[in-house]
């Protein structure tokens, strides 16, 4: 299996250029089939979620071309099925948003329930809310959920809970529906106006998203479209805690500043420098890392998605910090591994107590999930000695050219163990 070996102790420097988000990415590479037509997808992430994605769209019929790393052709004209393969659906989460777009186009979906990272029960009882609103029934056979509905009609849907995932199938589905839908108690990351924006180039009218209420008026038909995703903003904060970790000197490039506002706030309490361009920002630290407490929220709250890498940092930082996962109930798994490698930190269910520490000390680690992978990563890059970090299959998930990027910035970072397949583009 392959494996990260990391020598830590070298301060990052120099530049780094984020990739597209891979939660927008996942969104909107489903969102195509609804086109019926050319997309032209730029600043798309090389990462495992999205070589799943493309090679479903094409099991699906789909004829896709690659225009270059970061630049894909969808036609979705000749869609022949509204079943998604179960093994590739079963390979991520995200997969779920083939059921909105396909009920969207074709009012019929059929889609395995979902796999992707192990952070506690991930219900979809609000995505199925939002499509029964709009005329659809839902049935689950041998592991595989189904939609369907003879018409989709506008409809008021108020969201029980703030969920990323059932806002953006309930835009998919709701698109070309008979009317007007509006959606009360959305999620508003910034991922969330991109695939509004997406849906809007291809002849949709979605308004208000990044607010509380999205409203859509439902097309009669949609066309094709050219669409470049926005920056990743985890991947941007993830370089950004490497650098403030290792007391580095960092330009962050090819981001919005505006998405990093929750995370440039708490790296700014815990000790970090930042310098904000339009397009870029750089990362110093003069000080000691300090303390701070921090509570994951849905946006503009401080995203989960950071909370591993935040705890990494302030592992280190001089007093005890309180980190309260908001989102998940089970993200902090990841602890035990940094306990091995010096941290001292106590979980008490959602809430994990962390007492600063002089040094982290290399050590075999295992990452269980994404953003946990990346945070052992950082971890190591901040650690006296050796550090191997496996099943780093996960970190490929999400987080393109990861070992290469940092090697960049002056890390003493390969790979090691045996390629792991997933690493290969499927188209
Ligand atoms: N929830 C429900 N019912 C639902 C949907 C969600 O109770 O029908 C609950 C969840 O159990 C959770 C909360 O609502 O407690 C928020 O879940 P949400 O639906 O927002 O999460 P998601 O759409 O499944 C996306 C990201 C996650 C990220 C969360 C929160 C994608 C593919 N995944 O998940 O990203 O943590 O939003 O921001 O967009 C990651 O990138 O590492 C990752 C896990």
């Amino acid at each position: 299996m392959e494996k990260y070996v990391i020598h830590g102790g070298s301060a990052l420097t120099g530049e780094v250029s984020v990739s597209g988000a891979k939660n927008a990415a996942v969104a909107i590479l489903p969102a195509t089939i609804l086109a019926g037509g050319k997309c032209v997808i730029e600043n798309l992430p090389s990462i495992s979620d999205v070589y799943t994605s493309v090679h479903i769209l094409r099991e699906m019929g789909a004829e896709i071309r690659m225009l270059d790393r970061s630049t894909v052709e969808i036609d979705t004209t000749h869609i022949t099925t509204e079943v998604v393969p179960e093994e590739l659906s079963r390979q991520m989460r995200a997969s779920y948003y083939f059921l909105g777009a396909l009920l969207g186009r074709f009012r019929e979906a059929s889609v395995a329930m979902p796999g992707g990272c192990d952070l506690g029960p991930r219900p979809i009882d609000q995505h199925l809310k939002a499509f029964t609103s709009i005329g659809a029934v839902d049935s689950m056979e041998k592991g595989m959920i189904q939609v369907s509905a003879p018409k989709l009609t506008g409809s008021h849907v108020f969201f029980d809970t703030v969920s990323v995932g059932a806002t953006i199938n309930a835009m998919l589905a709701s698109v070309m529906a008979e009317g007007t839908t509006v959606l009360e108690n959305v999620a508003k990351e910034p991922h969330i106006v991109d695939v509004a924006n997406f849906l809007n180039t291809l002849g949709a009218d979605v308004r208000g998203a990044g607010t509380d209420v999205i409203k859509i008026r439902g097309a009669a038909s949609m066309h094709g479209g050219n669409y470049t995703i926005i920056p990743d903003q985890i991947e941007a904060g993830s370089y950004m805690a490497a650098a403030t970790i290792t007391g580095g000197d960092v330009l962050v490039k090819n981001i919005i500043p505006k998405h990093l506002e929750p995370i440039t706030a708490k790296l700014e309490r815990a000790g970090a420098s930042i310098e904000e361009f339009d397009e870029a920002v750089r990362i110093t630290r003069s000080g000691p890392l300090q303390a701070t407490n921090i509570k994951t929220m849905p946006h503009p709250g401080f995203p989960t998605d950071m909370q591993p890498m935040m705890t990494v940092l302030l592992s280190l930082a001089q007093g005890t910090s309180i980190i309260t996962e908001g989102i998940w109930e089970n993200r902090f798994r990841y602890v035990d591994e940094l306990l091995r490698m010096g941290a001292n930190i106590q979980v008490d269910g959602r809430v994990a107590v962390v007492e600063g520490v002089g040094e982290l000390q290399g050590a075999p680690v295992r990452a269980s999930d994404l953003r946990a992978g990346c945070a052992l990563v950082i971890a190591a890059l901040s650690a006296n000695g050796v550090t191997e970090v496996e099943e780093v299959s996960h970190i490929e998930r999400g987080y393109e050219s990861i070992v290469e990027k940092f090697a960049n910035l002056g890390a003493d970072i390969h790979r090691g163990g045996k390629p792991s397949s997933t690493l290969q583009p499927a188209f």
